[in-house]
């Protein structure tokens, strides 16, 4: 996908598809009256008829149009102000883009919205994301595909507007389009291809094109590291493990080091604690938490943020076999802590046990996890939230906020101290399962006895990272959730 950026208006544009954004109140004034009056008139009876309204995400396509150079007009409802924030935006552009992303080799121009609450650059960038996440499908294998990437697109700026900044502002929101796009494939590949070496492999491939320092260990190392409870997880698979190390510093020497950690269960079938068919179904997408810590990492790179980020993927397969950990197996988790293993289904907290660990030891001022880690935390806040958790409220007020401002609803639990009760064990120093009430929760408190005291946020994307259905604003499969805030947490922390 190429794009240009240009201070020409829509009649001189040429392209195969017009987008035009509507605002609810359908002000046919300025340059929405222009249009109208070289359409003689068509917007204004759509209007009268009540077929279009401007409300948001609605998306009413024009074809065979007259005295234009452009033949479609696709015009896309921005609602009302209030709703016209990042979240709004992404929407309206996503819904009206997958109505003409069936089509190959398309060329849109894009009439920037002017009147729109949210600020021309944040507005341009939005959209340039919104459109690239619109061209990618879940079609991987299709003979005849779904969807494609449209193959170029012209943003129309007023002649009057900063168009540095807005030509800035659409550079970085292809390289976050493609961010999201990147974890959303990775999600997408089918579990036998995409395994921890396979995807180690993709993590390098993806450092050396962004110029990113990559380590990856393999069994030996990882031994070496005493990653017990991670090696525990994948004992019961043909796949040997792989945790992948990244490191991204282009930040003064005293900047503080954010550390992203992500769950890669490349497949979790439950291993002998095994799941039934229906839930089993989607868990290839349980490596997800280590697709988004990629794309992250390939994001903060490409917009040369001048940051210092470490990037660590735990990548195991949970399968039941004659080899597979069982219940009532003890581990000793890198940390010294040791584990009673009562359900071989509650493996994602061991991989990511160790690679906490792991990162604490590195020296990191702060972290954040994300893992598909727990089916209470889809009970508990639906399919469409992230659950946050933390030991430190500071640090988890800038995620909140910063995904507040990318549209990517998150919403925090509490850690009350008297959970740690829950996932107490006889023989060792805790259990990896916490009973039937607030797993989402035990969970995270079992998570933070490998965080050192450091400043953590865990973000629980079981819900939000897959979606088992596509919907005119997303496409079904994977999602990409956090990558947009991530990235911008990443260009706005500062030192919790
Ligand atoms: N990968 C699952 C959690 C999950 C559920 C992700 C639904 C995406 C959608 C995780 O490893 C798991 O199986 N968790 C168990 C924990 C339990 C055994 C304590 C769960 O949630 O049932
Ligand atoms: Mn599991
Ligand atoms: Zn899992």
């Amino acid at each position: 996908m190429s794009w240009q950026l240009d201070a020409t208006s829509w009649n001189s544009a040429e392209a195969d598809w017009l987008l035009v954004g509507f605002s609810e109140s359908l002000d046919l004034t300025g340059a929405h009256g222009e249009l109208d009056q070289a359409l003689g008139g068509q917007i204004s009876r759509l209007k009268e008829s009540g077929d279009l309204t401007g409300k948001l995400a609605e998306a009413v396509a024009l074809r065979a149009v007259q005295h234009l150079k452009t033949p479609r007009i696709l015009c896309v409802g921005l609602g009302k102000p209030e709703l016209q924030t990042e979240a709004g935006i992404h929407k309206a552009y996503v819904t009206a883009a997958r109505q003409i992303t069936v089509k190959d080799q398309l060329r849109v121009a894009v009439a920037i919205p002017s009147r729109v609450a949210l600020s021309p650059a944040a507005t341009v960038r939005t959209i340039a994301a919104a459109l690239q996440i619109a061209g990618q499908g879940q079609d991987l294998y299709r003979a005849e595909r779904a969807r494609y990437p449209l193959a170029n697109i012209q943003f129309l700026a007023d002649a009057d507007s900063d168009l540095a900044a807005l030509q800035a502002a659409a550079g970085e929101g292809t390289i976050i389009g493609d961010a999201v796009n990147l974890t959303r494939e990775l999600v997408n590949e089918p579990p036998s291809v995409m395994f921890a070496t396979s995807f180690a492999d993709r993590a390098a491939q993806v450092a050396a094109e962004c110029g990113i320092a990559c380590e990856i260990f393999d069994e030996t190392r990882l031994k070496q590291e005493r990653m017990n409870a991670l090696l525990a997880v994948n004992q019961g698979s043909v796949q040997p493990p792989r945790v992948v190390v990244m490191e991204y510093n282009q930040a003064p020497a005293d900047a503080p080091i954010l550390t992203l950690a992500g769950k890669g269960v490349t497949f979790d079938s439950g291993g002998l604690s095994l799941k039934p068919t229906d839930s089993m179904l989607t868990m290839k997408c349980d490596m997800a938490g280590a697709a988004t810590v990629l794309g992250v990492m390939q994001a903060i790179a490409k917009l040369k943020l001048p940051v210092h980020v470490r990037g660590l993927m735990g990548l195991v397969e949970n399968m039941p076999s004659g080899s597979a950990f069982k219940l009532g197996d003890v581990m000793h988790a890198r940390n010294g802590v040791t584990i009673e293993n009562q359900n071989t289904d509650a493996e994602g907290r061991l991989v990511l046990a160790d690679v906490l660990s792991y990162a604490v030891d590195q020296g990191t001022d702060c972290i954040i996890d994300l893992a598909t880690l727990t089916g209470a935390c889809v009970v508990a806040l639906g399919e469409d939230v992230v659950g946050a958790f933390t030991n430190h409220q500071g640090w988890c007020d800038q995620l909140l906020a910063t995904s507040r401002n990318c549209g990517e609803d998150t919403w925090q639990l509490p850690m009350w101290d008297h959970y740690n009760e829950l996932i107490k064990s006889e023989i060792a120093d805790i259990r990896n399962t916490g009973g039937r009430w607030g797993g989402a929760i035990t969970a995270a408190k079992f998570l933070e006895k490998f965080v050192g005291g450091k400043p953590w946020v865990h973000l629980d994307i079981a819900g939000p990272a897959f979606a088992s259905a596509s919907k005119p604003h997303r496409e079904g499969g994977g999602t990409g959730v956090m990558v947009k805030t991530l990235v911008e947490l990443a260009r706005t922390f500062t030192r919790p």
